[in-house]
């Protein structure tokens, strides 16, 4: 699981990160809203130690990430990944070497294997025949789903979106918010997903935190959480034309 305690980020004088407190049960998918300028970017960086924190905890798994060194991290978060909110894919390496630059790194996989895995991740998000193209002959949906495949490709399991779904048109975006979901039921990830996206944070949550002045406000279940009297849970009935429920995915079990 997930265990945030205490976590405080400041730039200069600006405090970001007051004191953020946060469980992500085994297997959940927690999404975290907040106005923009909140602290979403900041908050998920200082849990990976990519911006580390100024003080407090995060526990990944049972590890300490922020007592880790940066040779630690690369080796003991090998189970761990961020879908980055600009997709931040290598531009002078194709999509197939994008995919598969970590396996090729940080793995002894064959040459062969790793070819293997990458086609088959980049199936996984409903790419074809895209392994030799290079990242800028791609549209911005694809490309996401390019990272999403670089993501999924060593299976990590504890996963972590940025803004998955901001910038695409909203077909695509539906098809990543499935995606997700699919990704999370596959392998069993316990995950959180930043995001201002109505339509992504009622589907792919169990549960929706709010982080405003630096801490974390509420933490409720998705049907729960929308019962709050609050500026942004208002936003999210209206644009939902009040019907919420219409637009959380149903659950088997
Ligand atoms: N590297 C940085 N240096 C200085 N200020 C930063 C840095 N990164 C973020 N900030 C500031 O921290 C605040 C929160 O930013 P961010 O986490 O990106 O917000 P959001 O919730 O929209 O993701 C903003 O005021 C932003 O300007
Ligand atoms: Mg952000």
């Amino acid at each position: 699981m997930i265990k945030i305690r205490n976590l405080f980020k400041s730039f200069g004088s600006l405090q970001v990160l007051k004191g953020i407190n946060l469980d992500v049960a085994a297997g959940e998918t927690l999404v975290l809203v907040g106005a923009s300028g909140s602290g979403k970017s900041v908050f998920l960086r200082s849990v990976l130690g990519l911006s580390p924190p100024d003080s407090g905890s995060v526990m990944i798994d049972g590890l300490e990430v922020t007592k880790l060194s940066e040779k630690e991290k690369l080796s003991k978060l090998s189970n761990t990944g961020m879908l980055f909110q600009a997709s931040a894919l290598f531009d002078s390496l194709t999509i197939g070497e994008n995919v598969g630059i970590y396996l090729k790194e940080h793995t002894d996989k064959s040459e062969e294997e790793i070819k293997e895995l990458v086609h088959d991740a980049l199936k996984r998000v409903g790419l074809n025949d895209v392994e030799d193209k290079m990242p800028s002959e791609l549209s911005g949906g694809m490309k996401k789903r390019a990272s999403l495949a670089r993501l999924i490709v060593y299976r990590p399991q504890y996963l972590f979106y940025d803004e998955p779904t901001t910038g695409l048109d909203p077909m695509t975006g539906s098809m990543i918010n499935e995606l997700i979901v699919q990704i999370q039921n596959d392998l069993k990830a316990t995950s959180i997903v930043v995001t201002h996206d109505p339509t992504t944070t009622l589907y792919v949550s169990d549960k929706i935190a709010l982080i405003e002045n630096g801490q974390i406000l509420y933490v409720e279940e998705t049907d729960k959480f929308m019962q709050i009297s609050h500026p942004t849970v208002d936003f999210f009935n209206k644009i939902t034309g009040h019907d919420y429920k219409n637009m959380m995915r149903k659950k088997n079990g």
